[in-house]
């Protein structure tokens, strides 16, 4: 980051203001205005920080406009390819690949944390049996705060690489024991003898009556989602995750909350709802009514699973996913699966309409998931705790990242007030 450049202020009546413009390794120049408020007495407006870095990160860039991904300097598709999850989760966190020796360190240290407390198991039952997967998720995590208080002595190195691993290895875990609770099927415990991402269907489709080999081109299929939900940059959930730790919360805490950040509609809870709008259209012969609605200004419905806020080009991933799709539903001899058809009438449709085309609107990795979940037998209600399963490692890496950050700050935006002027409160009957 250099600061060479300067950007000049100028606010009628008064002398000229300037600000360092950083260059960073990829991506827009910013200008530096944390001298702003001191300088000028004024703050910035930027709702939805759409022109704002809210931090310096060396973990993920996104070109939007070149539609590329990379983690740690590495295109996603070469990842994808060439990598598994936990190569994926390693280089996050420590920014390089694991050589052989530190992949089998890492994976067996991962493979023998699988396991959770078994009053944490017990915790389960409080939940109702119909309560949302996510919402057991954002407890049960939350719960891990309560089960692990040395996690919070951050200042430690050896600590921190504990918390990184520990939810590594059980996330999985919970995340299979929300789906079993919610069938009221037996938790199934981890099998240590498997890679991670096949442990985790044994523990999401295995029952203690038959045993479940998992199949090698699903469990190459979801390792690959897992990839490429691993981080994304300051999207949501992560700023929610920063956010909640820069006030040195628990980094368990911390992840919980993003867990509930990533569950909205606009942001992890969308392949969910594209699969639900997927349902409601039905019918190929619909879809130009649904286009129609997403493009109407008075209706709220917009097409699930189609544009991104970084993305104006193609979302990377989405393109990765289609394959995925593709593999998957050919797998499982479902190529004519009624909704994957429909999904691409509505692609091919959404892509050649003006509307769409101008506004730059792609389908996102989303739009692709759910189907890709659905097939592999996992319910729609479960799409978004696989979601928060992969980008716990992108979220922990950041959570660090940022507590390790010399110059990291509590976040305190500032705001523009525009309520009731200051008033005296009337008495009762003047009201
Ligand atoms: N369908 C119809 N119109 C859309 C859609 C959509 N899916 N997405 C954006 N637009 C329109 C908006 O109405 C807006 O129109 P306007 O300029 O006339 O007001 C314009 O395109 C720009 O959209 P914004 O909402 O301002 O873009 P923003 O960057 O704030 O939002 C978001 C991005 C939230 C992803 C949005 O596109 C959306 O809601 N998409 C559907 C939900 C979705 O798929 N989310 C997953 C994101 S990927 C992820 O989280 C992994």
């Amino acid at each position: 980051m250099t600061s060479e450049r300067k950007a000049t202020l100028i606010i009628e009546g008064r002398e000229p203001v300037e600000f360092p413009i950083l260059t960073p390794v990829h991506g827009n120049d910013c200008i530096d205005i944390r001298t702003l408020g001191a300088k000028t007495g004024l703050f910035t407006y930027d709702s939805g920080f759409l022109s704002t870095a809210s931090c310096s990160s060396t973990i993920t860039f996104i070109d939007g406009d070149k539609g590329e991904l990379l983690y740690r300097g590495y295109p996603i598709e070469q990842l994808a390819e060439k990598c598994e999850f936990l190569d994926v989760a390693y280089l996050l966190r420590n920014g390089e690949l694991p050589d052989a020796e530190q992949k089998k360190t890492f994976v067996n240290i991962i493979k023998t944390h699988t396991m959770i407390h078994e009053q944490m198991a017990r915790f389960y039952q409080g939940f109702r049996r119909d309560a949302h997967p996510m919402a057991v998720m954002v407890g049960v995590v939350g719960a891990l705060s309560a089960f692990y208080h040395e996690a919070e002595d951050f200042s430690d190195a050896t600590q921190r690489s504990i918390n990184f691993n520990r939810i590594v290895a059980k996330l999985p875990t919970i995340v299979a024991m929300a789906y079993k609770y919610s069938m009221g099927e037996p938790f199934m415990y981890p099998r240590n003898d498997l890679p991670y991402t096949a442990n985790f269907m044994h523990m999401m489709f295995g029952t203690p009556c038959e045993k479940y080999e998992p199949n090698p081109v699903l469990v190459h299929a979801l390792d690959t989602i897992f990839t490429l939900h691993a981080d994304h940059e300051q999207n949501a959930s992560t700023s929610t995750v920063r956010l909640a730790g820069s006030s040195g919360a628990n980094p368990y805490a911390c992840i919980s909350a993003g867990i509930g950040c990533l569950w909205g509609p606009a942001h992890g809870g969308a392949n969910e709802a594209c699969l639900k709008m997927l349902e409601e259209i039905g019918d190929v012969s619909r879809v130009p009514e649904y286009i129609k609605r997403a493009k109407d200004k008075n209706d709220p419905f917009k097409l699930m699973g189609f544009g991104h806020r970084v993305y104006k080009n193609f979302d990377p991933r989405a393109k990765l996913m289609r394959k995925i799709c593709s593999n998957v539903l050919q797998e499982l001899g479902l190529e004519n699966d009624r909704l994957f058809k429909l999904a691409l009438e509505l692609e091919r449709i959404a892509l050649e309409d003006e509307y769409f085309v101008e506004k730059k609107l792609y389908p996102n990795v989303d739009f692709y998931s759910g189907i890709v979940q659905k097939a592999m037998g996992i319910p729609t209600s479960m799409f978004t705790c696989i979601f928060a399963l992969a980008r716990t490692v992108g979220w922990m890496a950041q959570w660090e990242e940022m507590i390790t950050d010399s110059e990291q700050k509590i976040g305190r935006p500032r705001q523009l007030y525009v309520g009731a002027p200051r008033r005296d409160v009337p008495p009762i009957d003047q009201r």
